[in-house]
């Protein structure tokens, strides 16, 4: 037999040489150092306990949630205006500013609730997740493809996640926890209605929208604020799946979604979504039957009108999956100036988790990666070492003066850009308690009657085939849920899982339950 090793390269063999990370070439990578050709092994095999120990730490931990995505590359273009209003009334973000203006972007695309290798077809939200390299540093607008969510409030989150994952003991998805967990938090319930109609299930993910879902804010050069959310539109149109669709999908490819994005990458066929704002001026509404801080309601759109400000092209896809979709990393808190957060207590709590999540998963450096650099901008901290340093961001005029203030160099402060501080005053006391407003019956209903009858059938079918899994006191709860928001969704539902209004009637509302009085009327008709 032939001994490769011994081969070497051969005649007009032109390819790069094979070498270790220091540079040493790889004469033999087929055979270990060893006495004898039959051993024993040698200890200071250095290729190969590099090679071996190497590959034993290639995966790092993978997100929490939202494990399973791709990445692509493109760009963002501004319009600057709305008709003859220019959008610097309202924002003073510069890449908003100039009809035309373009900003690089990176896209990552998710599954929320499965493991990396988990499939694409599931009935699950989409993460939407938008890096914009801007000339003021990175803006990530970290959305998902439904306009609402499962909570309110972020203390919450790991509860809904832990009820969505698989049991600790058994390692399977169960609908008696998810619905345990669901049917205790009437919030979730307009979440639900979405997630069990056509849309819990895009056919892809050039064709889904996406929402920044919490509501922040756009501060103008005066330092005027207002409360905006954000919304992308395909221009591909959106398409979803039937539950039996996925599944024949799912029995071939459980990666359909990546795929299909990354081949129209390939072909040329460049996705593009429109990014529309709706806003509305700073302060608590109180016209409004809920809080526009309540990340479980949309704003309704014929009196907060969806406003475009740009579109987004994607037209490259990565070159390494681990480098620059593993490691990416995007979190709530990275504005720019003109962006701004909002008291959403979901934002809030979110702008803590990801880069708390992200110095654990990818290490404390992970801003120097290149994927996650601020590549457009000009990076000059005085954050030194830890792991992986991967150079030094100094940029004052002395590398000794890793502080500040300084006399003899280093960096200094910028000036604020206008005021200080921005928004409206705020005089409360500490508390732990929900906002008011809550109503989480109405729009669930008035989503339900906007659904076309197919879609309607689907969310029926939907729910009670999962509900019919879960044991009688949840699925009672849940059907009282759903008679609150609508009766006709109540009733299928309820026929289909041999529940009527009279078997619920008599359960009491939740503890803290904040009903509103057109609730309360429908409890009392229960039955
Ligand atoms: C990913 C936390 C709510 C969208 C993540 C990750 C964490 C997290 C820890 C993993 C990040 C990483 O490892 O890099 C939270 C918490 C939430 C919350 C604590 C609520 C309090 C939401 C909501 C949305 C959302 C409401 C949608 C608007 C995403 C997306 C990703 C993600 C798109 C994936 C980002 C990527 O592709 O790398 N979240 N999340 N999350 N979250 Fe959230």
């Amino acid at each position: 037999m032939t001994d490769v090793s011994s081969k070497g390269p051969g005649p007009g063999d032109d390819r790069p040489v094979l070498t270790n990370r220091q540079g040493h070439p790889i004469y033999d990578n087929q055979n270990q150092r060893t006495i004898g050709a039959r051993g024993p092994a040698t200890l200071e095999n250095y290729h190969f306990l590099e090679k071996i120990s190497h590959f034993d730490r290639e995966r790092i931990p993978e997100r929490v949630v939202h494990a399973r995505g791709t990445t692509s590359y493109g760009f963002f273009e501004a319009y600057g205006s709305w008709g003859d209003e220019p959008i610097a009334r309202y924002t003073r973000a510069r890449l908003f500013q100039e009809a035309g203006k373009r900003t690089d972007v990176a896209v990552r695309f998710s599954t929320v609730i499965g493991g990396r290798d988990s499939s694409e077809c599931a009935r699950d939200p989409r993460g939407f997740a938008v890096k914009f390299y801007t000339e003021d540093g990175n803006w990530d607008l970290v959305g998902n493809d439904l306009a609402v969510f499962f909570i309110r409030d972020a203390v919450k989150f790991p509860d809904v996640i832990h009820a969505l994952k698989p049991d600790p003991v058994t390692f399977r998805q169960d609908p008696n926890r998810i619905f345990d967990f669901m049917s205790q938090t009437p919030e979730s319930l307009h979440m639900l209605v979405n997630l069990f109609s056509p849309r819990g299930i895009p056919a892809g993910y050039r064709h889904m929208q996406g929402f920044g879902v919490n509501t922040y804010r756009w501060v103008n050069a005066e330092g005027e604020t207002r409360l905006v959310k954000y919304h992308w539109m395909p221009k591909q149109g959106v398409r979803s799946m039937t539950a039996a669709d996925a599944a024949r999908i799912q029995a071939n490819d459980l990666g359909h979604a990546t795929r299909d994005l990354r081949e129209a990458i390939d072909r040329g066929e460049y996705p593009e979504w429109e990014l529309l704002v709706q806003m509305m001026s700073d302060d608590e509404h109180p016209e409004l039957d809920f809080d526009p801080l309540d990340d479980t309601k949309v704003w309704p759109e014929d009196v907060f009108p969806a406003k475009p400000v740009g579109r987004m092209v994607l037209d490259r896809n990565v070159s390494n999956q681990f480098a620059e979709n593993e490691q990416i990393s995007f979190g709530t808190g990275v504005l720019v100036d003109g962006l701004d957060f909002s008291d959403d207590k979901m934002l809030v709590g979110r702008t803590f988790s990801y880069s708390d999540t992200q110095r654990y998963r990818v290490g404390p450096n992970y801003l120097q990666l290149p994927v996650n650099q601020a590549k457009n901008a000009q990076v000059r901290t005085n954050q030194r070492d830890g792991l992986m340093t991967y150079h030094v961001d100094t940029g004052g005029e002395n590398p000794h003066v890793n502080y500040e203030p300084s006399i003899t160099g280093g960096l200094r402060e910028a000036e604020y850009p206008t005021h200080d501080e921005q928004g409206p005053e705020i005089v409360g006391r500490i508390t732990r308690k929900r906002i008011p407003r809550t109503d989480d019956y109405t729009q669930p209903g008035q989503r339900y009657l906007l659904m076309e009858e197919w879609e309607r059938d689907d969310l029926v079918e939907n729910l009670t085939t999962m509900l019919s899994e879960c044991v009688r006191p949840i699925q009672e709860r849940m059907v009282w849920h759903l008679l609150l928001a609508e009766d006709d969704l109540g009733l299928r539902v309820g026929e289909g899982l041999g529940i009527t209004p009279d078997d619920v009637k008599h359960l009491e509302p939740l503890a803290g339950q904040d009903l509103t009085e057109e609730d309360q009327a429908r409890l009392a008709n229960l039955g």
